[in-house]
């Protein structure tokens, strides 16, 4: 099984309640979510046409991608509606002596 190796991303005050944060990980791009003081990263890329999802509305726990409407659970990166059919990632986060820190398979 892999291990999950946790890397600081940003101050807990620079990632405030209903904002979000774009990293790149190791070339991927991933947001960063703060929904009420949990945080939660997906994959910046629709899985339906690899359009920039991050950028979408945020509604409750979800997130409509701004090109063509697909729904995505932001806590799991589960697809929730057409025309996505496949899952983004979804990463772990944590915070750690006030850090936000993402956690990576290696
Ligand atoms: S690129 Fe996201 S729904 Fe089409």
């Amino acid at each position: 099984m892999a291990e999950l190796t946790y890397y600081p991303i940003c101050p807990v005050e620079d990632l405030p309640s209903g904002e979000r944060l774009f990293i790149d990980l190791d070339d991927e791009p991933v947001v960063i979510f703060n929904l009420a003081g949990d945080y939660y990263a997906i994959a910046d890329l629709c899985t339906h046409d690899m359009g920039s999802l991050g950028e979408g509305e945020v509604e409750g726990h979800q997130i409509i991608c701004p090109r063509h409407g697909a729904r995505f659970d932001i806590r799991t990166g589960e697809v929730l509606s057409l025309p996505a059919v496949r899952d983004v990632p979804a990463y772990p986060v944590r915070v750690v002596a006030g850090m936000v820190e993402i956690g990576v398979e290696e």
